[in-house]
């Protein structure tokens, strides 16, 4: 029910941003059981090969306490407001727009915190708030585990399926069967599982040599009836290499296999 002026702004901005995403074909959110399994190294690389490929595409990180976006993007920038008082996401690339609370501190060491309903808030506050171009690709960066954002993130996009990230090793597993239950239970869709830390890249030959037992991520997908989408091999130099010139991995180590890796995924979804 509409009471106020406030009400109805916020009910049409909220219709105005459902039939934005209805008009976005790719909405996948990239998530984890276990932290620090390469999700915001995916979502970056992710977004710049279906970029380059000509797709307009969107990141928005919901992980508040740990925005990694900006840094993995190299990208320092502070958000400006258009004329209706919205927040205009950062235009990384010529096709790439990113909207992620580190572009809203003043000072970049600052501790975002924010307790589940400020959150929440937060997350419907940047999908339906924000001034989103025309995308044909939304991404969504989150935090381990399956707390409020992903929740929220689930609530306030429509159409939004998971992309669940994790190694063969047992207890990302054990984590990433925990975070494929909380799908069932949200009745969200997992559109497929990508493992990381597959192999090992030599820096020194190339050779690629392997990190944990060979088809636990495959089986682990093949139990849930989703395909695996990529098997991403740890790459020290194209990590060094994305160091040093400050740039993502797809962009300072194009030629890499693990960039090659994140072009077939971009390929398949
Ligand atoms: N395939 C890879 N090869 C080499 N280094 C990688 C690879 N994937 C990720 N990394 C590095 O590992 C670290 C953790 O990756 P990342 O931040 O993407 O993980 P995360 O799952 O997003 O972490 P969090 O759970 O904290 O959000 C980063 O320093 C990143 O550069
Ligand atoms: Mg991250």
């Amino acid at each position: 029910m509409i009471t106020t002026v406030g009400d109805l702004d916020r009910q049409l901005r909220r219709r105005e941003a459902d039939e934005r995403l209805a008009r976005t074909p790719a909405k996948y959110l990239v998530m984890s059981g276990k932290g620090g399994v390469g999700k915001t190294t995916v979502c970056v690389n992710l977004a710049l090969a279906k970029a380059a490929a000509g797709a307009r595409v969107g990141i928005l990180d919901v992980d508040f306490h740990g925005p990694d976006v900006a840094g993995a993007l190299f990208l320092s920038a502070r958000v400006e407001a258009d004329d209706r008082d919205r927040p205009i996401p950062v235009r990384a690339a010529e096709n790439l727009h990113v909207l992620t609370v580190q572009h809203l501190l003043s000072d970049p060491d600052e501790a975002v915190m924010w307790r589940g309903p400020r959150k929440t808030r937060a997350v419907e506050q940047f999908v339906t708030n924000a001034a989103w171009p025309e995308l044909d690709c939304f991404l969504v960066d989150s935090p381990p585990g399956t707390g409020d954002e992903a929740l929220s993130a689930f609530k306030h996009v429509p159409g939004l399926q998971a992309l669940l990230v994790t190694s063969g090793h047992s207890l990302s597993l054990a984590d990433a069967a925990k975070a494929a239950s909380f799908l069932k239970s949200a009745a969200a869709p997992l559109a497929g599982v990508v493992e990381s830390m597959s192999s090992l890249v030599c820096p020194r030959c190339g050779g690629e040599s392997p990190l944990c037992p060979e088809g636990a991520v495959e089986e682990f997908a093949a139990k849930r009836g989703v395909p695996l989408l990529a098997r991403l091999p740890w790459d020290l130099e194209a990590q060094r290499l994305s160091e040093s010139l400050k740039k993502p991995i797809l962009e300072a180590a194009p030629e890499s296999l693990l960039a090659r890796r994140f072009r077939e995924l971009a390929g398949r979804l």
